[in-house]
């Protein structure tokens, strides 16, 4: 097959958060198993560049319409992880994409209603016919209307929409007639079965639109995807899930398990497997020393947490996190970063008072590198998710050797199981599990997780070979969007013969 994934991110060069990881993963696992994979990404000026091989301007531009005009796109081509990616510059007044920041702009709305029509017609105007163009998110949302509206009537017509929402809480909404901008029809998809917001009627909602115009709509987990078809999971688009749920599906998220490798991450101290923590220990040792904590006791557990700073996060047990680890001996450490304002002040506030602690430390910014160092070095893994459509810190973390306590939702609940839960083939049970959203719902299982390291070391290390060998490739959910490409795709075939 070829398939065309249009993203606003994608790992390692233009990362937010899981959904990079995801866009390169899955592309990737795709690629392995012998398809054509091309992923087309805005040309954003904060993009890692240096991971960019072979980056280069092509010689024809592209012109796409907005706003009654057309603008010529500079199209660019690289490779990222081995695979073909496109860059779209528009040559446009507003800079779109040169602002130093992914998203968070006013015009946001805009930007990603630009860049979806003009990844449209780079796809026409290279004359590719792939057979399925991939979206997701909010921000590229826009693809499916557009498509059925302006190009499946052009040379784009063999090709199936699939969209993935890996957040049904960002769901791209604006006033109507802003739609018209990328040369939709406002009167004919601003009504209640179409792209029309289900509680703001003056309003459109990208994400609907996708959800009503894609051949194939999947979310991140089957967790999740049964949560959001209820009043209190759907954030307002349960009822259009429902009327849609025959093409809809969650599948899990994988993890690219050759990038997320202890045995092989040149960037941590130093590299282990599951045969020899003594490594994993020396990890904890070096991230200790960097930070500035106390070295020498074996008995303390040390915590990690690695996340954006948002309420789906759960920012409150975090913040609790920190205190309870140390009022039963361990040391915490978090690396995280706040879109939001007076969370990411609050945050400073209590890394500042602790900047000198023993067995606490925060960095608050967004740092690769470091989250490398802090998977390796810790022994309990914290995610304290309100919500949480998958995940990855949790799989990362258990490849690298760290326990998870976790809030029993989405994929969370999909990929972590309770040590203590015999209900649970023995074989599953690979953390430690809680539901109440609250402090003591959150304690009944960080306190039995850190109990567990202080007084049975040896279950403990069995219990960190088994996480560390437990399987969170690609390989299985890539061969799911697989089947459900290559059947969507088949059925076309069908109704049109
Ligand atoms: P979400 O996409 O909701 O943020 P995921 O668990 O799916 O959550 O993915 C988060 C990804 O972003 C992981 O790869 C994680 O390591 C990374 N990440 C999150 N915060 C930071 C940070 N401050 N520094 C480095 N990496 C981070
Ligand atoms: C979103 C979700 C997260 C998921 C990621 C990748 O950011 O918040 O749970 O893992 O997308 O699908």
């Amino acid at each position: 097959l070829h398939v065309i994934h249009i993203a606003a991110e994608m790992a390692p060069v233009a990362k937010v958060g899981g959904l990079g990881d995801v866009v390169t993963g899955l592309s990737k696992a795709l690629q392995k198993k012998g398809h054509l994979v091309e992923i087309v990404l805005p040309k954003y000026d904060c993009m890692q560049y240096d991971l960019i091989h072979n980056l280069r301007a092509l010689d024809v531009e592209v012109e796409s319409y907005f706003d009654g005009q057309l603008y010529k796109n500079k199209i660019w081509v690289g490779a990222v992880e081995g695979l073909p990616v496109y860059f779209i510059e528009p040559y446009h007044p507003d800079k779109l994409f040169w602002r130093g920041q992914y998203y968070g702009e006013n015009d946001d709305f805009k930007r990603f209603s630009f860049f979806s029509r003009a990844a449209l017609e780079l796809i026409l105007q290279a004359g590719k016919k792939p057979d399925i163009i991939h979206c997701h998110d909010w921000q590229t949302a826009f693809v499916a209307p557009l498509y059925w509206d302006l190009y499946a009537s052009k040379g784009l017509n063999s090709a199936r929409i699939s969209f993935t929402c890996h957040n049904f809480e960002y769901q791209g909404t604006a006033p109507a007639r802003e739609l018209a901008s990328c040369g939709l029809d406002v009167s004919q998809l601003n009504r209640p079965d179409r792209m029309q917001d289900n509680s703001a009627h003056d309003r459109i909602n990208a994400v609907k639109g996708a959800v009503v115009f894609s051949n194939i709509v999947t979310t991140v987990s089957p967790t999740y995807a049964q949560e959001v078809r209820t009043p209190e999971g759907g954030k307002g688009l349960h009822t259009t899930l429902n009327t849609h749920s025959k093409k809809f599906i969650g599948i899990l998220n994988g993890i690219d398990t050759d990038t997320w490798n202890p045995a092989t991450d040149s960037r941590i101290e130093v590299q282990y497997n599951s045969g020899d923590l003594q490594g994993k220990a020396a990890n904890k040792q070096a991230l200790r020393r960097h930070l500035g904590l106390l070295l020498s006791d074996s008995t303390r557990p040390l915590v990690g947490c690695i996340t954006r700073l948002v309420p789906q996060k759960g920012v409150h047990l975090i913040r609790h996190a920190i205190y309870r680890t140390i009022e039963l001996g361990g040391q915490f450490v978090l690396l995280g970063s706040s879109p939001v304002h007076h969370i990411q002040r609050e945050f400073e506030g209590i890394a500042n008072q602790f900047q000198h602690h023993d067995n606490v430390r925060l960095i608050l910014k967004y740092d690769e590198l470091l989250s490398r160092s802090i998977y390796a070095a810790s022994d309990i893994f914290i995610i304290p998710s309100i919500f949480e459509p998958c995940g990855l810190t949790q799989m990362i973390a258990m490849r690298y050797g760290a326990i998870p306590v976790v809030r029993k939702t989405g994929g969370l609940n999909d990929s972590v199981f309770d040590v203590d839960d015999e209900t649970i083939p023995h074989q599953f049970r690979n953390g430690f599990t809680f539901l109440s959203p609250d402090e003591q719902g959150f304690n009944g299982a960080l306190d039995r997780a850190i109990q567990y390291y202080k007084n049975d070391r040896e279950t403990w290390e069995q219990l960190v070979q088994k996480v560390m060998s437990m399987d969170f490739s690609w390989e299985s959910s890539a061969e799911q969007y697989e089947e459900l490409y290559a059947k969507s795709v088949t059925r076309a075939k069908a109704t049109k013969r």
